[in-house]
């Protein structure tokens, strides 16, 4: 259904977010691989979160569900009918995290997932698995996707792409089938499945490569920075690696929190948000807002369930563009449609290069972004890895498309706020895949 927007200059508050959804999906997920009950506390009620609850209810999971908190309780043997089919909805997170389990579990099963997952790549999980000895059936390497689990071959992988679902995907195959896995990873990415592993489990083993000094081959009495290998981190689980169970407190989910920092930092005002989330990979949307001239204090930092968590005060200011590029695009890899509305509302040009995997995510992010900046009078030019934004003032409202992708719905609803006259945005509903919260959040914080 169609919403209406309107601009405001009445910005500003404390808010908290729903809980952290690739925790909540991990927490979940790993219960089907667990010795003992999993509490997850301040899950995220979203509809994402729900493909993977179902799906590991279909394997055999008893799911409870009180208030914020979910109870997973592992059955004694995983099993599953001839012929299942598991419906993953709008979640390449739940689709490409259980091809993992299913590949390593001697089970057999169809992943299948909506029209806009069915579109997006399967390859990244399908190759690996099948050089573990996994057999994995798709016509065109998207979903639906048919998997014969195995009892997997140790295993070790060059992430070719960075990406968190596909390095968890292998970890848990490894996990499920007992055979040692090892996975490197030359950019970093999401570490919430090896912090998880750690926190209810044993043998997970990480190792950070730490750049060395060399001299330098011009000039030996000058010295430089090496890297001694090819990857940044290595991740190692031994075959006797095993999740035990227990409680995982989530924390509020930094990429929501994201949209209304971004509100804050375009009006010049302050918002706080209590109890996010700041685990270092997801944190790069603080040190965009510091780039870009912002004030971003930190109080109240806490561990809980091996993540790092704190209440985070953003005050905007007259902004800077920037160029975003390289290894950064990793840790703002969900941010940067909301990074484009800050672009917009910058005085000058922000870059964004290295970003291609941005046009295989729910929908193509550089495309939709494009689109929508254009409505509101913003020049723009796409190129085949990123944007580059021209920003502007006085820009309109406009009849936006979500393009069935909750983070463009979100990111041009926190645009409207700015904007001269109404907007409104097609299908405001599919905010439901990561915050059904969102629009009462935004009252809050935009009287
Ligand atoms: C996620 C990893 C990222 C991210 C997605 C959630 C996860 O995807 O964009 O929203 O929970 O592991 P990739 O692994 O494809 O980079």
């Amino acid at each position: 259904m169609r919403k209406e927007l309107f601009p405001s200059k009445n910005i500003g508050g404390v808010i908290s977010v729903p809980g952290d959804k690739s925790i909540t999906h991990r927490a979940i997920l790993l219960s089907v691989l667990s010795e003992g009950e999993i509490t997850v506390k301040n899950y995220a009620d979203n509809s994402d979160c729900r493909a993977s609850i179902k799906a590991v209810e279909t394997l055999g999971v008893k799911v409870e569900i009180r208030g914020s908190e979910l109870t997973l309780i592992p059955p004694d043997t995983l099993s599953l009918e001839d012929g299942t089919v598991i419906d993953c909805g709008n979640s390449a997170t739940t689709a490409r995290l259980l091809s993992g389990i299913i590949a390593g579990s001697n089970l057999t099963a169809t992943i299948g997932g909506d029209e806009s997952l069915s579109r997006r790549p399967m390859d990244r999980v399908i190759s690996p698995l099948s050089q573990m000895g996994a057999e994995v059936f798709s016509e065109d390497s998207h979903l639906p996707v048919r998997i014969v689990g195995k009892t997997l071959l140790p295993f070790q992988y060059d992430l070719p792409v960075p990406s968190a679902q596909v390095k968890s995907a292998i970890l848990l195959a490894g996990l499920a089938s007992r055979c040692s896995v090892t996975v490197r990873e030359k950019v970093v990415t999401r570490d919430h499945t090896e912090r998880l592993l750690d926190d209810i489990g044993t043998g997970v083993d990480v190792h950070e490569v730490k750049p060395v000094m060399i001299a330098d081959p011009v000039d030996p009495r000058k010295k430089r920075m090496k890297m001694p290998e090819s990857f940044r981190k290595e991740i190692s689980l031994p075959s006797q690696a095993k999740i035990l169970g227990g409680t995982v407190t989530v924390p509020g989910d930094i990429s929501t929190a994201a949209f209304f920092m971004a509100a804050a930092a375009i009006s010049k005002k302050t918002i706080t948000v209590e109890n996010v989330g700041l685990n270092p990979t997801r944190t790069g949307i603080l040190e965009h807002l510091k780039a870009c001239g912002c004030s971003v204090g930190i109080e109240d930092r806490q561990v809980v369930s091996g993540e790092p968590r704190g209440t985070v005060k953003v005050t905007g200011v007259e902004l800077r563009p920037r160029k975003i590029s390289g290894d950064t695009i990793a840790s703002i890899i969900d941010e940067i449609p909301v990074i484009a509305i800050i672009a917009a509302f910058t005085e000058g040009t922000t870059i964004i290069r290295d970003a291609s995997e941005l046009r295989l995510k729910e929908s193509n992010r550089l495309e939709s972004v494009a689109a929508n900046l254009e409505l509101m009078g913003i020049k723009c030019g796409l190129l085949e890895d990123g944007i580059v934004i021209e920003g502007g003032r006085d820009l309109s409202g406009a009849d936006f498309k979500s393009f069935g992708d909750h983070r463009i719905a979100m990111a041009f609803s926190i645009a409207s706020l700015f904007l001269v006259g109404p907007s409104s945005i097609d299908d405001a509903s599919v905010v439901d895949i990561s915050c059904p919260d969102f629009y009462k959040i935004l009252e809050q914080v935009a009287s």
